[in-house]
């Protein structure tokens, strides 16, 4: 009887070990998968650098968006992911939108909306940019 229990017992244990082992229960398993997911997502999504890495080789357009009104819009709000870029240092690893649309994302009316804004026919028919410096936000003409 005594023999029997014990048996049962031990057996009820290796059933565990297996289980938790077989459906990541175990602590030993969950750890290796957590990382190889994260190893797995941070090699395909695309990578977000700061303004503070874009200053390094565009230090006047940071200087000049520091003393602005943009100074606390990240380069990448309007330029895109820059990780790439930062590899290639080429022209075309980088977003350069220069449309009304870009600039009316943020500048458009929206209900509760704590920024700027202006009415859809400001300064119509032209671009933003060719009154306003995106890095500095001084009117041009
Ligand atoms: C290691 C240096 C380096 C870093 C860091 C860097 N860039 Fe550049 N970037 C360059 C170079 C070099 C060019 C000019 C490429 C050319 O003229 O062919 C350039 C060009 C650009 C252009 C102009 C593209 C065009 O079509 O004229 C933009 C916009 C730009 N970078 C934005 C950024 C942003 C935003 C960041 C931060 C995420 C950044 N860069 C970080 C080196 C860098
Ligand atoms: C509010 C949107 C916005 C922000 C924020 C912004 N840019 Fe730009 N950037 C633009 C637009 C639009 C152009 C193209 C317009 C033009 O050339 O007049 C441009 C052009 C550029 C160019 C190429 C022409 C030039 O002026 O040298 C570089 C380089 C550049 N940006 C880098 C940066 C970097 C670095 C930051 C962050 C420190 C940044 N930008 C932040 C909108 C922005
Ligand atoms: C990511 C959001 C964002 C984008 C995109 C953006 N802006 Fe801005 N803009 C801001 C913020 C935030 C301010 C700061 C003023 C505020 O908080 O009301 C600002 C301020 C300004 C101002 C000064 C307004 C004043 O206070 O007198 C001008 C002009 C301006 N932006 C023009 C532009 C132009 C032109 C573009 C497109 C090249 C652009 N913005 C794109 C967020 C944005
Ligand atoms: C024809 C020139 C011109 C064009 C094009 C233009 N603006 Fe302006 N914008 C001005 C002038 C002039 C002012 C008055 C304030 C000043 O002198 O800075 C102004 C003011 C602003 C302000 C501040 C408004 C306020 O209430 O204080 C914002 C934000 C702005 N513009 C965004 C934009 C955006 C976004 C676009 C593109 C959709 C744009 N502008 C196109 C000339 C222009």
């Amino acid at each position: 009887m005594k023999a029997i229990l014990i048996g049962l017992i031990l057996l009820l244990i290796l059933y565990g070990i297996v289980f938790g082992y077989t459906f990541g229960f175990s602590p030993m398993v969950k750890q290796s998968s957590i990382e190889n997911w994260i190893q797995k997502e941070t090699s395909k999504k695309p990578s977000y650098m700061q303004s503070d890495v874009c200053r390094h080789c565009h230090l006047k357009v940071f200087t000049a968006l520091q003393l602005g009104n943009h100074s606390t819009v990240e380069c990448e709000s309007c330029h895109g992911v820059g990780g790439m870029h930062t590899k290639l240092r080429t022209k075309e690893s980088i977003i350069v939108e220069n449309t009304r649309d870009a600039c009316m994302v943020c500048h458009k009316k929206v209900e509760g909306r704590n920024i700027v804004v202006v009415e859809e026919d400001h300064g119509k028919g032209v671009r933003c940019t060719y009154c306003h410096d995106p890095h500095s936000t001084k009117t041009r003409r």
